[in-house]
């Protein structure tokens, strides 16, 4: 019998509506060629939805969306529906009810691409963002509103056990690798959160000799990032700083436009996410040239984290042979004219 998977699919706004189709796509055909089949649902959540529903999904949305093995989401957002509304209404409370707490985000320089830095060196390492808690944050209050007196207080949240899950992934995963873990970090200015999270990271680093360590502020870790990425194997980061880092490293690498997310629950108790780095793009939405390749590589990562990992090497091999190939069709982004699902045609045609 051959495997299946029930996937849920959030196309969601803008080009995660372009990109998604794309996705599914390279997903079947591979399924057919590595022996298991995916089982969608599609859902239409989205800002749309919200427009027409007042909420961005159903009141049984997570209880639907338990029901399968993993989500694979567009992107969320548009122009009419404030941006914290949005994310707060559906990916949010995905990613904090299924203990989604590492957002890991692979930054590799694909061959082929032109990126902005003069000398690039080896681009090749994961960002491992915390999910669930931190600078995101909905506690806070406005006071003396209205008046000259008006302050703002935004809390941020760090948690010991959602700050050492993340630590403990991050350093699991170095192991695997090349055994280097960097931490970004923010303690001269952020008085209490950042010292907490340094100490529970050097505590944490003890459980792992053989990984070496260090620590950088996340001023200095950005400059870094654009002057040297090739030191980089594994960057843990909380999440605001984990966000900003990893589209300052997917640029470095060309296009934001290829660069994929997994939002992962480690323990496989609840079902894991995967989404494109980007957002919905409205500036090019509806001219079909938005790059797929995200969203494909995204695919990639799930397959990896449903065990399907000869499938999601094949989809790898595919996406690399397509972009180091200079005839090969280009979106915008990188320089070409082709629409979206040329590039999604040629990913397919080289799937083997
Ligand atoms: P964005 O990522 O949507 O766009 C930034 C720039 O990159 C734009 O110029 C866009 O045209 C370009 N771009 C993005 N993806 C591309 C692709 N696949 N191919 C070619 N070019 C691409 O970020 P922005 O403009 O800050 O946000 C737009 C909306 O998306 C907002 O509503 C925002 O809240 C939402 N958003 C949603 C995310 C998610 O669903 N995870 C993540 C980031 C933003
Ligand atoms: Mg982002």
């Amino acid at each position: 019998m051959t495997k299946l998977y029930k996937i849920a699919n959030i196309p969601g706004d803008g080009i995660g509506k372009e990109v998604l189709p794309e996705g599914v796509k390279v997903l079947d055909k591979v399924g057919g060629l590595y022996g298991f089949s995916l089982d969608y649902t599609d859902l239409p959540w989205s800002c749309e939805y919200y427009v027409q529903t007042g909420s961005m999904m159903p009141e049984n949305g997570i209880d639907i969306l338990s029901k399968h093995d993993a989500i694979f989401l567009g992107a969320v957002g548009f122009p009419g529906v404030p941006d914290h509304v949005s994310l707060w209404g559906l990916l949010l409370p995905i990613r904090r009810q299924f203990d989604q707490y590492v957002n890991l985000r692979p930054i590799k320089l694909m061959p082929g691409m032109n990126t902005p830095l003069a000398k690039p060196g080896k681009i090749d390492f994961l960002i491992v963002r915390e999910n669930t808690e931190g600078e995101y944050s909905d506690q806070g209050m406005i006071l003396a509103e209205g008046t000259d007196e008006e302050t703002v207080i935004q809390h941020s949240v760090f948690t010991r056990k959602g700050v050492d899950r993340l630590l403990k992934y991050g350093f699991e995963l170095a192991q695997t690798r090349e055994k280097k873990l960097d931490w970004a970090t923010k303690s001269n200015g952020i008085y209490i959160a950042m010292p907490y999270w340094d100490g529970r990271a050097a505590l944490m680093s003890k459980n792992y000799p053989d990984v070496a360590t260090a620590q950088y502020h996340i001023d200095i870790l950005s400059a870094h990032f654009v002057r040297d990425p090739a030191r980089f194997d594994v960057v843990v980061a909380s999440n605001l700083m984990g966000d900003i880092l990893s589209d300052l490293g997917a640029a470095c690498t060309g296009t934001i436009g290829v660069a994929p997310s997994a939002n992962l629950n480690p323990e496989g108790k609840f079902p894991s996410m995967f989404e494109p780095v980007h957002g919905s793009a409205p500036d090019i939405y509806g001219q079909n040239i938005a790059n797929p390749i995200g969203q494909i590589w995204s695919g990639a990562m799930m397959l990896e984290h449903l065990g399907e990992v000869e499938a999601a090497g094949a989809i790898m091999r595919a996406i690399e042979f397509v972009l180091s190939d200079e005839t090969a069709p280009r979106t915008a982004d990188m320089g070409g004219t082709a629409t979206t699902q040329e590039m999604g045609d040629e990913v397919m045609a080289r799937l083997s």
